[in-house]
C-alpha cells in the first residue's frame, strides 16, 4: 500500500476523475476527505470506498468560498490528526464564444460564465492549497496536486476555461517555490479528454474528430488519471515539483498530426 495512514482531500470527489482518484487513495491506504457540492454524489462515493474497505468522509464545502474551505480544513485535522495530500480536481466549464456576430446581433460571453469558471478552477485551487498548506507547513510534509487541462494551450469556445487553467499553472509553479522549503511538493495535471460527464456533453460528432486526433486513438478512464495522482503524491515522486504532466494520449504533441 503505497498511502498507508496519509490523510488526503480531493475536492469534486463525487463523480469523474475526482471519484476515481478518491477510490484509488483509499485502497492504497489513504484515510479520505470527499469533498463536493454536490452531497449525494460525494456520498455515494464515500460508500463506495467503504464498501471496499477503505475510509472516507463527507467534508462539505464550496471551494469558491474562503471560510468553508477552512471550516473543511480544520475539521479533517481535528479528526486524522493531519493533512498530507490536497487534490484540487474540483472545475466546472461554461462554455460560448468570446464575441459572436450573428446579423445585427452582438453575443457575448456573459461576466457570469467568465467569473463562473475563474472562480472554481483558479480561485478554488488557491483557496484550498493556502488553506490546506498550513497544517501541511507545521508538520513539514506535502503533496499538492493541481487541475489544469490540455485547453490551456488554446480552445475555441473556452476562453474562461483556457484562462483558468493556464492560472492554475502558474500557481502552481509559484506555490512550488513558495513551499519547497517546507517539503511540501505542488504539481499540476494536464488531462486530455477523459470520458466523465464534463465530456459526456460534447456533441458524439465533436467527439470522434477529437478522438481522430489524438495519437492513442481513445479518451481516457478517469482511473489512468487517478494513477498519475497516485505517483505524484506518491514517495516514488518525492523530488518532483512545480511541473506540469500531460496525460492526454499524446495530443498535445502531435501538432503536425498523429
Ligand atoms: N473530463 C475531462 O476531459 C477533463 C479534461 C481536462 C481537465 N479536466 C479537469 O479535471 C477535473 C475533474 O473533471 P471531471 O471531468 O471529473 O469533472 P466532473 O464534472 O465529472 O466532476 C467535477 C466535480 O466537481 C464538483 N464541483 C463543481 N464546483 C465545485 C465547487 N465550487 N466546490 C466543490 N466541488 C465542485 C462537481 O459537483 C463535480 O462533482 C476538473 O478540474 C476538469 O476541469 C477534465
Amino acid at each position: 500500500m503505497r498511502l498507508r495512514d496519509r490523510v488526503a482531500l480531493i475536492t469534486g470527489a463525487g463523480q469523474g476523475i475526482g471519484r476515481a482518484t478518491a477510490l484509488r487513495f483509499a485502497m492504497e491506504g489513504a484515510r479520505v476527505a470527499v469533498n463536493d457540492v454536490d452531497q449525494e454524489a460525494a456520498e455515494k462515493t464515500v460508500s463506495l470506498i467503504r464498501q471496499a474497505g477503505g475510509t472516507a468522509r463527507f467534508v462539505p464545502a464550496d471551494v469558491t468560498k474562503r471560510e468553508e474551505v477552512e471550516t473543511m480544513i480544520n475539521r479533517i485535522v481535528e479528526r486524522w490528526g493531519r493533512l498530507d495530500i490536497l487534490i484540487n480536481n474540483a472545475g466546472i466549464t461554461r462554455d460560448a464564444l468570446a464575441v459572436r456576430l450573428k446579423e445585427d446581433q452582438v453575443k457575448m460571453m456573459d461576466e457570469a460564465a467568465w467569473d463562473a469558471v475563474i472562480n472554481v478552477n483558479l480561485k478554488g485551487t488557491f483557496l484550498c492549497a493556502q488553506a490546506a498548506a498550513v497544517p501541511m507547513i507545521r508538520q513539514q510534509y506535502g503533496r499538492i496536486v493541481n487541475t489544469a487541462s490540455i485547453g490551456m494551450l488554446g480552445n475555441i469556445g473556452q476562453a474562461n476555461y483556457s484562462a483558468s487553467k493556464a492560472g492554475v499553472v502558474g500557481l502552481t509553479r509559484t506555490l512550488a517555490l513558495e513551499w519547497a522549503r517546507y517539503n511540501i511538493t505542488v504539481n499540476c495535471i494536464a488531462p486530455g479528454a477523459v470520458e466523465t460527464r464534463m465530456t459526456d456533453a460534447i456533441p458524439e460528432k465533436i467527439k470522434e474528430g477529437l478522438i481522430r486526433r489524438i495519437p492513442l486513438r481513445r479518451m481516457a478512464k478517469p482511473e489512468e488519471v487517478a494513477a498519475l495522482h497516485l505517483f505524484l503524491v506518491s514517495d516514488e515522486a518525492s523530488y518532483i515539483t512545480g511541473q506540469v504532466i500531460f496525460i492526454d494520449g499524446g495530443l498535445s504533441v502531435g501538432i503536425c498530426g498523429g
